[in-house]
């Protein structure tokens, strides 16, 4: 049976409240994953395989964190041709978010506002849910663990949380990802300026020494920043990821900007913007870590890709792979394969 045409479960997810049509679509997911019926929305990988941070990524194009929180549809979303997926973000202990509404479509945009707040069921959870994933990966496709922090715990003791996640992740994941660019956990930004970001990466750096000792292997870590930086912001980050030997970053996660999607509805809703209005932001930071950081040191572009050409231009703009979240919800599961041939031998 061939993939079903978004064309026709589009309307009725978008009829939906954005997160009764999400957690449905996740329920589903979950529930037919590795079954007869994948076929509704399977599609052959592209291959064009990339070696980054000593992985071999099968292709360039990866789902973005904060779609699969809970690690729980990993084959099911595999199943979509991605190179790459990242699940999570994961905090130590489960925790609710923020209160209902907060997630809202701008579709004349094509864009997304959301204030979840780290919604998740917590790391033992994750890590079981994991582990029961098994056809993604045994195909060859690379896995992401997304980790942060849990709203109670005070920014001052933010690394206790990040080394926490780090610990449990580590023995299951292709490579870790340090989301320190959330809009929506108070301060979490704040992780990103000079002295703070410093102290959280040669800690985590520190505890990875340990844990490759103790699991006989390095796992490659990554840093998620904000599209909200300036240039000289950008200069430090790229700085102090080098320095304590991160391998490399992810640009970006949402926006706080709105200059885009003014006077629309649900403008003025709280939280992080992503999708088509992020594109020129997220490439402008892309540009300019790889000034900061030159050839060679992996960046994943991610913000506001809605199309093939998107994609190529953010690989222009200085990335080695690209990943998408908005662009799935509005493009549905073609723009997988859309992407992942537009970059193909790029
Ligand atoms: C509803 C929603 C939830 C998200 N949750 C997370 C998250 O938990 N962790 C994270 O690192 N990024 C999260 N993101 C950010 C995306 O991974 C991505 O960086 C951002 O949306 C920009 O890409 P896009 O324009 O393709 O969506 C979330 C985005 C959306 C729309």
């Amino acid at each position: 049976m061939p993939l079903v045409p978004y064309a026709l479960t589009r309307p009725l997810l978008f009829s939906l409240d954005p997160e009764k049509a999400h957690d449905l679509t996740m329920a589903s997911l979950a529930r037919l994953q590795n079954g007869a019926a994948q076929c509704l929305w399977q599609q052959a990988r592209v291959d064009d395989p990339v070696t980054l941070a000593g992985l071999r990524f099968p292709n360039r194009i990866g789902l973005g964190a904060g779609l699969d929180k809970n690690g729980r549809c990993i084959d099911g979303l595999g199943a979509m041709g991605f190179g790459h997926i990242e699940v999570g973000t994961v905090t130590p202990k489960a925790q609710p978010g923020n209160p209902q509404p907060r997630m809202f479509r701008l579709p004349a945009k094509q864009a997304l506002i959301n204030r979840m707040g780290f919604n998740n069921e917590g790391l033992d959870a994750f890590v079981a849910n994991v582990q029961r994933a098994r056809r993604f990966r045994a195909s060859g496709g690379v896995l992401g663990l997304n980790i942060g922090k849990n709203a109670a715990t005070p920014i001052e003791r933010a690394v206790d949380d990040y080394r926490l996640g780090l610990d449990g992740v580590y023995p299951h994941a292709d490579y870790v990802a340090v989301n320190i660019s959330s809009p929506n956990t108070r301060n979490l930004r704040e992780l990103q300026s000079d002295a703070a970001l410093d102290a959280l990466l040669s800690a985590l750096q520190a505890r990875r020494h340990e844990l490759a000792a103790r699991h006989g292997r390095t796992v490659p870590m990554f840093v998620k920043i904000a599209p909200d930086l300036d240039e000289s912001q950008v200069t430090v980050i790229a700085a102090t990821l080098k320095k304590n030997g991160i391998d490399g970053v992810i640009a970006t996660n949402t926006t706080l900007a709105r200059d885009a999607v003014k006077g629309l509805p649900h403008a003025e809703e709280a939280g992080g913007l992503s999708g088509a209005p992020l594109f020129e932001a997220s490439n402008r930071i892309v540009a300019q870590l790889r000034a900061a950081l030159g050839a060679g040191y992996p960046i994943i572009g991610v913000g506001g890709v809605m199309s093939g050409a998107d994609a190529r231009a953010r690989l222009q703009a200085g990335a080695d792979l690209v990943q998408i979240y908005t662009g799935l919800i509005y493009r549905g599961p073609a723009l997988v394969r859309e992407a992942a041939l537009a970059m193909r031998g790029r």
